[in-house]
């Protein structure tokens, strides 16, 4: 049987003027069903391009990508849609709510694409928002609730059409500690109950709560294992320090110069 995300020496370069930005420099992975991953690495290391191609928003340079083994290279815009639309649920870290229109609004937009009758929909809207704790404001806007709770209800329609896959970019990036963790708990959950997880997140703190980390450095593959082994994380943990002393070095050189 195929893997449910195959990547084969996946490119995605930039061209800017004179120079090539290598967002993802032949990248090859497999990710089974089922299975809970998170893409870690610094900003700017290929983390959005790689989901942005997962979730068929982007197409390679260069390379294929299979999803349940097709070649999503070879499709089309038609073709694409749907299988956003079936397989794929997005979490993103500005939660891409609509302002205007109330939780159950939001959260029935999937299924008004997918042509779902307005009964059935309201009857589904409902059921993801008490499950991702929110039945009690099915009618307030997004502006009414905080930071986590829009969280949730980006979750609740990520969910909504019951997609095997759930693709968070830093779903907890826009939160507190707090928070973070309890939204991280809902994707571990939704895992348990049989999606495949894919998780980008540059804390490592969240990180390491994944069974597997993939890790990026300048669009490559540099780690891909356990979440405990040492070598997921030590250059970011390193380079985290090193910048740590260097803020502080400079706070300190400020305070020197100012006193
Ligand atoms: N549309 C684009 N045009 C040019 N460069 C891009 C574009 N999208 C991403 N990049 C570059 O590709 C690299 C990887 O970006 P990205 O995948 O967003 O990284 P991350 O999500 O890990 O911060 C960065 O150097 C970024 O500047
Ligand atoms: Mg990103």
């Amino acid at each position: 049987m195929s893997a449910l995300i195959e990547f084969n020496e996946v490119c995605k370069f930039y061209q800017m003027g004179d120079t090539v930005v290598k967002a993802l420099d032949h990248v090859t992975m497999k990710i089974e069903k089922g299975e809970f991953v998170a893409i870690v690495g610094q900003s700017g290391s290929g983390k959005s391009t790689c989901m942005n191609i997962i979730g068929c928003l982007d197409v390679p340079t260069a390379g294929t990508y299979k999803l349940n083994g097709r070649d999503v290279g070879k499709m089309k815009r038609g073709e694409l849609a749907a299988i956003r639309n079936e397989m794929l649920g997005f979490v993103f870290q500005q939660y891409n709510l609509l302002p205007k229109l109330n939780l159950m609004g939001n959260v029935e937009v999937p299924m008004i694409y997918a042509r779902v009758p307005r009964a059935q929909r309201h009857a589904r809207a409902k059921a993801v928002l008490e499950q991702v704790g929110l039945g009690d404001k099915l009618r307030s806007k997004p502006n009414q609730l905080s930071g986590g709770q829009q969280q949730r209800v980006s979750i609740a329609r990520a969910l909504v059409r019951n997609p095997p896959l759930i693709l968070a970019d830093e779903p907890t990036g826009a939160l507190d500690s707090h928070t973070g963790r309890e939204v991280l708990g809902m994707l571990q959950e939704l895992n348990r109950e049989g999606h495949t997880v894919i998780l980008i997140t540059h804390d490592n703190s969240i990180a390491m709560q994944a069974p597997r980390i993939i890790r990026l450095e300048d669009g490559r593959i540099v780690y891909d294992g356990d979440a405990r082994s040492p070598e997921a994380f030590v250059s970011p943990v390193i380079e985290a320090a090193i910048e740590d002393l260097q803020k502080k070095a400079a706070q300190e050189g400020g305070e020197a110069a100012c006193s």
